[in-house]
């Protein structure tokens, strides 16, 4: 165990290092303006490429233009965290529950988002699908702003959120909301975006979905995940920790065909984060509990056991001084779901496993954007909704 320890602590120092000469390289090339890499910089990017992308068994191209390594299960970025050299895990894995199952008593009126992202076949099983990182994807991810502060009070992000009354002695072992999906306008380092967040202490796991041209290098509407343990924290599988299994819905899929119209046409991402009887926290997509991959409990202090905090809704990002981006439909609630971006089928599971429906709640809006957990009706049904949004300061919406 001390082993690990040490081990543990050499690797977050050779990440924090690595960051370091990176941000160095970087920043004096802004300064630079224009000014192409030096040959020392190329060779330092070029060997952290080498590091971060894996050998493809395929490659995969998908309607969308992106490119995605088909990497072998046991070759993916996870298995370079130094906690997870000794894993018994393999591609089969499933959540060892019993309460991950389809639950009738959970209708929603909306679509499900496509999983059809590639023509070509897609990756085979035994692999997983990556997008390859580039040179310039490594420069812009270096821009990205500080993450998330998992008590609102920062400046950078902005949020409606609506969450579960706070009690330390809260003991939950999951979450999972369907939350309509649609495209905000954001420029430049802006990012707007809609999920699920579970945390305890400095230990935080999220799932949804976002337009962030920092992250992506594009304006379209892309699936994502973020952990934070301890000191290390990222997104999608950009740093070692998250086990995929799936190896038909990568992590960073584009959602792009099935964007709602406000009014019009709705279309849902399902998304559940559900911790199993070995602690590891699964991420499922879908009503049926699509199993794309999971965090293992040896990542974590703090959520090894059951998490203190849930929460359900929108985050935007601007720097300062850069007018705040749209959020969710980029309107108003009006309190009416053909018309409002929202999150609903807000669900919990507690420490026995028991899935309970969500139907109090505390929300947290920051300006200028408003939120609301409501009973409306959608359909035949009334359910319990949050409604969230807003145009934010842009004036062309
Ligand atoms: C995304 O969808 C829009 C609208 O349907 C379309 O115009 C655009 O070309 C699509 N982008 C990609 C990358 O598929
Ligand atoms: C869901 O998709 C089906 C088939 O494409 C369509 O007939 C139906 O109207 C859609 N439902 C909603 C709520 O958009
Ligand atoms: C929501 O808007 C639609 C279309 O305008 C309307 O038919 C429906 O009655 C509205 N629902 C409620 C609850 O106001």
């Amino acid at each position: 165990m001390s082993l690990k320890r040490n081990e543990f602590r050499m690797y977050q120092r050779t990440i924090h290092k690595t960051l370091l000469i990176l941000y160095f390289l970087l920043s004096y090339n802004r300064v630079e303006g224009q000014k192409k890499l030096s040959k020392l910089e190329d060779v330092e990017l070029e060997k952290q490429l080498k590091i971060l992308n894996k050998p493809a068994v395929k490659t995969v191209k998908t309607k969308y233009g992106d490119t995605y390594d088909c990497i072998d299960f046991y070759k993916q970025r996870a298995f370079d965290h130094p906690l997870l050299k000794d894993h018994n895990f393999h591609p089969k894995m499933k959540p060892t529950l019993s309460r991950i199952k389809k639950d009738s008593t959970f209708s929603s009126t909306t679509n499900r988002s496509s999983t059809i992202w590639s023509k070509d076949g897609g990756c085979p099983f035994g692999t997983i699908p990556v997008k390859r990182i580039t040179k310039d994807d490594l420069i812009r991810l270096n821009r990205m702003p500080p993450p998330e502060d998992v008590t609102f009070d920062n400046e950078y992000d902005v949020v409606a959120i609506t969450q579960i009354s706070y009690n330390p002695n809260n003991k939950f072992a999951g979450a999972g909301m369907d939350t309509t999906v649609y495209n905000p306008q954001v420029n430049g380092q802006q990012h707007s975006g809609s999920r699920l967040k579970i945390h305890k202490g400095s230990d935080i796991v999220q799932a949804g979905w976002r337009v962030d041209p920092t992250l992506y290098g594009d304006t379209n509407t892309r699936l994502f995940i973020h952990f934070q343990a301890g000191e290390i924290r990222c997104f999608n599988t950009l740093c070692p920790g998250f086990v995929q299994v799936n190896h038909d819905i990568p992590l960073d899929n584009s959602l792009n065909d099935t964007i709602s119209v406000r009014g019009g046409k709705l279309w849902g991402l399902v998304v559940h984060i559900e911790r199993d009887l070995s602690g590891n926290w699964w991420f499922l997509l879908r009503k049926d509990f699509t199993r794309i991959g999971f965090w293992p409990q040896s990542l974590f202090t703090d959520l090894k056991s059951f998490a203190t905090n849930v929460d359900w809704g929108g985050v935007v990002y601007s720097p300062s001084g850069v007018p705040k981006p749209p959020m969710g439909s980029s309107y108003f609630p009006i309190e009416n779901t053909s018309y409002d971006s929202y999150c609903t089928d807000l669900a919990i599971v507690n420490e026995k496993g028991k899935t309970i429906e969500v139907d109090t709640t505390v929300t947290h809006t920051d300006n200028p954007y408003r939120g609301e957990f409501k009973l409306l009706s959608r359909g035949t049904q009334n359910k319990y909704f949050f409604i969230y949004g807003g145009p934010g300061e842009s004036t062309h919406v």
